[in-house]
């Protein structure tokens, strides 16, 4: 166990917060273990994975515990399917790369997303046309009160739009430990729908792309437009984007001729990369934060010295723009601590 231990390297904002207590679980008997000893201690607790969802505005006062439970395994199905169960603490793009080199589909359109496996169920990650609901077979979670492993299957997760029951009223009651995939072994279901996927499968001459070819093209749009983690600190889109009334959204046309939605039944979904942007925050930096240059949505700690409270705050400003201008309220996805 450490003490006041820097928690910088821990999220990919880069943020210098300090954790009162730190320590690294490697298996999930040490994980209880852990558990049972702070309980009698009634510290706040606060699991870290890939560290690239949340913002530390603030030290935490508590115990963070890094879950650094590995492994892989699969069991196959039958001769089309092949169910691939990956620990809470594998790298995401790892487990991809992995189910590519067995030709196991279902995963490619999720390449390069930053973070580990673990997380990947709490806001139901997802890109370039599909998320993990849709691939999801279930996970195995340690419930935090009775320390009891339980097994949530699909429908429990209730999964939505970077939305699931870990993130409503399971928040702080589960620590995820392991989930499980339904892959395909053939006949996969080659998902190219996503605009920006076409175009560039035409870039690289591609017509009857494979899942590997899939993979290939959202890594290369993901680069073409997406800050590294590794490079410059961010924690990939900032706000979801909203949701607004069909009637609304015809309301805002009128006005913004250019304003792009995507309907759904008696609602209508808007890029927050495109309001934020009309607002003027594009490329725009205050201080140590800047919205990035070549996609608005995503904040980024621009000179690598920024607190979490100043990217908070910067969070806030847009807010405030893209409610005075657009009338809707832009909602973080990023968890704040
Ligand atoms: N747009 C702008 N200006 C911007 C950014 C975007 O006008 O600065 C417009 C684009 O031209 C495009 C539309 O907004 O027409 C959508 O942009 P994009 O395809 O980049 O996707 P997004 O809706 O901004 C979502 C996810 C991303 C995911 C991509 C691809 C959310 C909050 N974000 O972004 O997920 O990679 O789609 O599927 O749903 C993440 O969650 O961290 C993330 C990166």
């Amino acid at each position: 166990m450490h003490e006041n231990f820097s928690l910088k390297s821990f999220n990919t904002f880069g943020v210098d917060a300090n954790a009162r207590y730190f320590t690294e679980v490697n298996s999930v008997e040490e994980l209880i273990k852990t558990l049972k000893r702070s309980n009698s201690q009634t510290f706040p607790l606060l699991f870290l994975g890939g560290g690239s969802n949340i913002l530390l505005t603030r030290d935490f006062d508590g115990l963070a515990i890094q879950l650094h439970l590995k492994g892989i395994s699969e069991e196959i199905i039958n001769e089309n399917e092949v169910l691939v169960t990956a620990k809470a603490g594998e790298n995401w793009h790892e487990l991809v790369l992995f189910c590519l080199n067995k030709n196991y589909g279902g995963l490619e359109n999720l390449s390069l997303i930053p973070g580990n496996v673990g997380t990947s169920p709490m806001q139901n990650i997802g890109a370039y046309g599909t998320e993990i609901k849709d691939v999801f077979a279930n996970c195995k979670v340690l419930n935090l009160e009775t320390l009891e492993i339980e097994n949530f299957n699909l429908e429990q997760c209730r999964f939505g739009y970077r939305d699931s029951i870990f993130k409503q009223e399971g928040k702080g009651k589960y620590v995820i430990l392991e989930v499980t995939f339904r892959l395909t072994r053939k006949n996969h279901l080659i998902k190219t729908e996503y605009g920006a996927i076409k175009t560039e499968l035409e870039i690289l001459g591609i017509e009857n792309p494979t899942i590997q070819d899939i993979s290939k093209a959202v890594i290369n749009i993901r680069q073409s437009k997406l800050p590294d983690p590794k490079v410059i600190g961010n924690a990939g889109s900032f706000f979801k984007n909203p949701t607004i009334p069909l009637l609304k959204f015809e309301d805002l046309k009128q006005k913004f001729s250019t304003i792009q939605g995507y309907p759904n039944g008696n609602s209508v979904k808007v890029p927050a990369g495109w309001l934020i942007e009309q607002c003027g925050w594009k490329g725009k930096q205050i201080g140590n934060v800047a919205s990035h240059q070549l996609q608005s949505l995503v904040i980024i700690n621009a000179t690598g010295n920024a607190t979490g409270k100043e990217i908070f705050d910067f969070s806030a400003m847009i807010i405030d723009s893209v409610k005075e201008k657009f009338g809707i309220e832009l909602e973080r996805e990023v968890n704040i601590v």
